[in-house]
């Protein structure tokens, strides 16, 4: 136990020496860098969970400071910039001027080979591979497996004395995703195993990378093992062709197996990467799903005018259908209200608030010099609230998308080399969700509670607990 101590307090020190020495580097940069060690992490943490998030915090260090400033939060220096021109430059990443940068805990659990750890040339050429199978065209085929199970949910919603919205989206959202990378089947054994190792995962994520038996990150990496072998089983019986699916995973293994692969080897993933970058889409693509829709549900309910709205356009689609049939594809392509609905959504809530880079290379913006490996965040919440660009920014209306927006001030999915490859997934589960949701079902809340869970991800604090009739 002494040892372990004695190691943790090297590392502190460590840790304290690099922070401290970045951010005696960062004295051209304007801002404060708050007390010694928890820097301003105590202001950032109590804004962050309250109803408009960072975007106080960053508003008065902004008037303070202008759009690039620094601060000290989590025990790490860092700039923040805002703007069209910090969007450009941070996301658009020409000349591999940044790359992401992810926490100590996030890179442990997901792998080396993942998405979001490589760069460069790697970086293009496994999106490339990645983003295929995700394609809209390649969504089509998951289409009446989320329709069946968004019904089944549904039906699970009427008689009881509260629903919490943000728990049934999750497991919901959970089984979508993991039968569409994998083909688990969404009830069973094997599902309900799934789903408490993945728990463990993403607690992980959020906790202190201490890994030693009892820590939260510790389960959290036996989690990710257990979970490796699950796929490691799938990949061996696809590989020797039994179980043939036709998920991502397949699509991966056979179109990158030896006898179709490119000489040199290079569109061929091992197995290692297929394991990495499966978990990778699930924790990406997992409780951001989830938050997105938990919110559209909740900003439905707080503006009736824009339901009534909503629902008309889902009763139409229903009623051009004959009786039995179901949703099909060209009826989902037919949802433009719903599409300005997701989006306004994604602006007002802000799920993921800021976007994290490390600097590849010196370089300035706003005559500031930005120096080779100095941790950068975009700060989305200032820009998705900046009044001129939405003005009354606070007001949920999807009419703000009615007309096409100039580049970077709507980031909701991100944009550049980094922009999220899952989106079309995302707003499948969304549109189908909510068309048999505002088509058959009524909803209230059951309280009223405005704050925000502290993690990563923005998600309401009470898991909006509602009571559902049928229409
Ligand atoms: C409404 C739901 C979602 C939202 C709001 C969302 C948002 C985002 C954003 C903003 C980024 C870019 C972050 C940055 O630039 O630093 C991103 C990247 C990413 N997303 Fe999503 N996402 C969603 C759903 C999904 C889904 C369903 C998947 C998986 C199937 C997914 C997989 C990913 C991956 C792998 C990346 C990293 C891309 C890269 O580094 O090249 N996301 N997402
Ligand atoms: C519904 O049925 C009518 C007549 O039976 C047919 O003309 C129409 O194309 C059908 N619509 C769809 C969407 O299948
Ligand atoms: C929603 O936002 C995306 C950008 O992420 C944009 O491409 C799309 O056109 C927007 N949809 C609508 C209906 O405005």
């Amino acid at each position: 136990m002494q040892i372990i101590l004695l190691f943790l307090m090297i590392l502190l020190v460590f840790a304290l020496l690099r922070s401290w020495v970045t951010s005696r580097a960062m004295g051209g940069i304007p801002g404060s860098m708050g007390w010694p060690i928890i820097g301003e992490s105590l202001s950032f943490i109590s804004e962050f969970s309250s109803p408009h998030g960072i975007y106080n915090f960053m508003k008065k260090r902004q008037l303070r400071y202008g759009k690039v400033f620094k601060s000290s939060i989590l025990g790490r220096s860092t700039v923040f910039m805002t703007g069209t021109e910090a969007s450009k430059i941070l996301l658009s990443g020409k000349d591999g001027m940044v790359s992401l940068n992810l926490f100590y805990a996030g890179k442990q659990l997901m792998g080396p080979t993942s998405l979001l750890q490589t760069t460069g040339e790697a970086h293009k050429q496994l999106r490339r591979l990645i983003a295929e199978p995700l394609s809209i065209d390649s969504m089509k085929k998951y289409l009446q497996f989320i329709n069946n199970l968004a019904i089944d949910t549904l039906d699970q919603w009427t008689g009881r004395k509260a629903i919490y919205v943000h728990d049934e989206v999750s497991t919901f959202t959970l089984k979508v995703i993991s039968n569409i990378l994998m083909s688990l089947e969404p009830c069973g054994e094997e599902q309900e195993q799934f789903r408490a190792n993945f728990k463990l995962i993403s607690a992980a994520f959020a906790s202190l990378p201490l890994c030693i038996p009892g820590t939260c990150f510790y389960r959290g990496i036996k989690a990710r093992d257990r979970i490796y072998s699950l796929l490691d089983g799938i990949i061996t019986q696809r590989k020797e062709g039994s179980n043939i699916q036709l998920d991502f995973l397949q699509s991966l293994i056979k179109k990158h197996s030896k006898e179709t692969a490119t000489e040199n080897g290079e569109d061929k993933l091992t197995d290692t990467q297929l394991k990495d970058n499966i978990l990778t889409l699930l924790i990406a693509g997992h409780d951001t799903t989830t938050a997105a829709l938990t919110w559209l549900i909740k900003f439905l309910e707080e503006n009736p005018t824009i339901l009534g709205k909503l629902r008309e356009e889902h009763i139409k689609i229903q009623e051009g259908r004959n009786g039995s049939s179901t949703l099909s594809w060209p009826e989902v392509s037919k949802m433009t209200y719903t599409s300005k609905v997701i989006n306004e959504t994604l602006r007002k809530a802000t799920i993921l608030p800021w976007y994290s880079r490390k600097a590849a290379q010196d370089f300035e913006i706003n005559g500031y010099k930005i120096k080779k490996g100095w941790s950068l965040n975009l700060d989305v919440v200032s820009i998705h609230h900046d009044q001129k660009l939405f003005p009354d920014s606070q007001k949920f209306d999807p009419s703000r998308f009615d007309e096409p927006l100039p580049p970077y001030n709507f980031l909701g999915f991100g944009s550049g080399q980094r922009m999220c490859p899952g989106n079309n997934l995302a707003k499948l589960e969304i549109s189908v969700f909510i068309h048999h949701l505002v088509c058959k079902y009524r909803w209230r809340h059951l309280e009223r509670d405005d704050s925000v869970q502290a993690t990563l991800v923005r998600m309401p604090k009470n898991k909006y607990p509602i009571i559902v009739e049928k229409l």
